[in-house]
C-alpha cells in the first residue's frame, strides 16, 4: 500500500458524478434485456415482488457495504479487503470479484455487440423488410464472424473510456449519457403501454401467480437483483474508492438502488406489454430466450406508427446502458492490475480487455460454431450468464455482508458511513443488524435450498 499514498488517486469530482457513474453501472442490459427475460421465465408478477423485496433487504445493505469498504480502503476490490483485514484470507473475496468480472463481461459483451448490430439495422430501416424476426436474429447471432466484430468493437469502446480514467473517462461519459437514457426509456414506455393488447402484458407483470414460484425462482430473483444492482463482485467497492470523503454514502446507495429498480420496472413496461401486443396469446406462443428483446421488439417497431424512430432510439439506449455498465466491470480488473501488479492504466486496460475478449469470443460463438458444447444443458453463454448472477454474485454478496458484519465490524462501518460521526441517523443500527444477521441468513438459505431442492435448472 505504501506506494499508493504518494500518488494522488483519481476520484469522482461531484455528487452527481458519483450517482451517474454508479447508476450507470447498475442500469444496463441487466435491466432492459435480462430483467424481462428472467421475469417471463419465472412467473411475472410474483417475480417482481420478490425482486423488489430483495433490493430492499439485501440490495441496499450490500450497496452500502461495498461503498464503505472501498471508500475506507481507497483501493481496488482485492486490495480493499487486504487493507481492512490484513494477513487474512478475506482478500480472496476480492479475487472472486475479479473472476466474476471476467465471466460477466464475457457474455455481456456478446449481447452488447448485438445491440450495435441492431442499432445499424434500425438506422438502415432493415426491419421493415424482414418477415421472420426470429430467423433474422438467429442468422445474425450464429454467423461465424459478424457478431464477433461487434463484440470486439464494444470492448474497444469500453476500453477507451476506462483508459481515459475516472474523471475524464467514466464520470464525464456517464454524466452525459444517463440523463439521455432516462428520457429515451420514458419515450419508448409511453409508446409500448399504449399499444393495443398491452393490458394483458401489464396483467402478467403486475398480478402475481405464486404457483409458479420455486426455490429456483427465488434464487433467480435474488441473482437478478444482485446482477442489476452491480453488487457482489467489487464494482461498487472499486467505484467507492473514488468517492469523496464527504459524500453521504447511505443516500447515494438509496438513490442508486431506486434509479436501478425504477429503470428495471420501466424496462419491463417497455418490453412485456409489447410482447403481449405482438403475440396474441402472449408468452405461450413465444418461448422467451436470449433473443426476446431482439426478436419481439423489432416486430413491434415494424408494425407501429413511428416505429422506425423508436427502433433507433431503443437500440441506441440499449447500447448506452450497456456501455455505462461494461466500463464499471472492466474498471474492477484494471484497478486491480494497476494497484496490485503495479501496471500503468494503459497497460492494465489493454491486458484486461484482451483477456476478457478471449473468453467473450467463446460466449458469442456458442450461438453458432460452438452451440453443441454444453454443460448441464447450458451452452457456454448460458452457463456464464447463470454462473455470474446466481453463483458468483450471490455468493459474493453473502461474503461481503459477512465481512462487514463480522470482520470490519460496527465501529469501522459506522465511522465510514457517518463520515466519522458527522452524519447521525437512527437507521444505521437497523442496517447493521440486517447486514450482520438477516442478509447472510437469507442469502445462505436461498442459495442452499435452490441447489439442493431444485437442482441446477435454467
Ligand atoms: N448491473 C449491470 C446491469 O444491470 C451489470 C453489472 C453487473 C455491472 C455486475 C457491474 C457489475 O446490466
Amino acid at each position: 500500500m505504501s506506494g499508493n499514498s504518494t500518488i494522488i488517486r483519481d476520484s469522482f469530482s461531484s455528487k452527481f458524478g458519483v450517482i451517474a457513474a454508479a447508476a450507470g453501472s447498475a442500469v444496463g442490459l441487466g435491466n432492459i434485456w435480462r430483467f424481462p427475460l428472467v421475469a417471463c421465465q419465472n412467473g411475472g408478477g410474483a417475480f417482481l415482488i420478490l425482486y423488489i423485496g430483495f433490493v430492499l433487504i439485501i440490495g441496499i445493505p450490500v450497496l452500502l457495504s461495498e461503498f464503505s469498504i472501498g471508500r475506507r480502503a481507497q483501493l481496488n476490490a482485492f486490495g480493499s479487503f487486504r487493507a481492512i483485514a490484513p494477513k487474512t484470507k478475506w482478500s480472496l473475496v476480492g479475487l472472486l470479484g475479479i473472476i466474476a468480472a471476467f465471466t460477466i463481461l464475457a457474455f455481456y459483451s456478446t449481447v452488447a455487440g448485438w445491440t450495435l448490430e441492431y442499432f445499424t439495422q434500425a438506422v438502415s430501416g432493415k426491419f421493415a423488410n424482414v418477415s421472420d424476426m426470429s430467423k433474422n436474429f438467429s442468422d445474425f447471432s450464429s454467423h461465424p464472424y459478424r457478431p464477433l466484430i461487434w463484440q470486439l468493437l464494444f470492448m474497444i469502446l469500453t476500453a477507451s473510456v476506462v483508459f481515459a480514467g475516472i474523471k475524464k473517462g467514466i464520470e464525464k461519459l456517464t454524466k452525459i449519457l444517463m440523463p439521455i437514457l432516462v428520457i429515451l426509456i420514458i419515450a419508448v414506455v409511453v409508446r409500448s403501454v399504449s399499444l393495443p393488447g398491452a393490458s394483458q402484458g401489464l396483467h402478467y407483470l403486475f398480478v402475481p401467480d405464486w404457483s409458479a414460484v420455486t426455490f429456483t425462482t427465488v434464487l433467480m430473483a435474488l441473482g437478478q437483483a444482485a446482477f442489476s444492482l452491480s453488487i457482489g463482485m467489487g464494482a461498487l467497492i472499486t467505484y467507492g474508492s473514488y468517492i469523496q470523503k464527504d459524500n453521504h454514502l447511505l443516500n447515494t446507495s438509496i438513490q442508486v438502488a431506486m434509479a436501478d429498480t425504477g429503470i428495471a420496472i420501466l424496462s419491463s413496461l417497455m418490453v412485456i406489454p409489447a410482447v403481449f401486443a405482438f403475440t396474441s396469446s402472449g408468452l405461450s406462443e413465444f418461448s422467451p430466450g436470449p433473443g426476446l428483446v431482439f426478436e419481439v421488439l423489432p416486430n413491434v417497431f415494424k408494425s407501429m406508427p413511428g416505429g422506425g424512430a423508436f427502433s433507433i432510439m431503443f437500440f441506441f439506449l440499449l447500447a448506452v446502458a450497456a456501455l455505462t455498465s461494461t466500463i464499471s466491470v472492466l474498471e474492477v480488473v484494471v484497478a486491480f492490475f494497476k494497484e496490485e501488479l503495479k501496471m500503468s492504466r494503459g497497460k492494465a486496460t489493454i491486458i484486461a480487455s484482451v483477456a476478457i475478449a478471449a473468453l467473450g469470443v467463446l460466449a458469442t460463438l456458442s450461438f453458432g460454431l460452438l452451440k453443441d458444447i454444453t454443460l448441464f444443458n447450458f451452452t457456454i453463454f448460458e452457463m456464464l450468464n447463470y454462473l455470474s448472477a446466481n453463483v458468483l454474485l450471490t455468493f459474493g454478496a453473502l461474503l461481503i455482508v459477512i465481512f462487514v458484519g463480522w470482520k470490519m465490524g460496527k465501529s469501522q462501518f459506522y465511522d465510514e458511513i457517518s463520515n466519522n460521526g458527522t452524519i447521525k441517523s437512527g437507521i444505521y443500527k437497523i442496517i447493521f443488524f440486517i447486514i450482520r444477521y438477516i442478509a447472510p441468513v437469507a442469502i445462505g438459505i436461498i442459495a442452499i435450498a435452490a441447489f439442493f431442492v431444485d437442482g441446477i435448472t435454467g
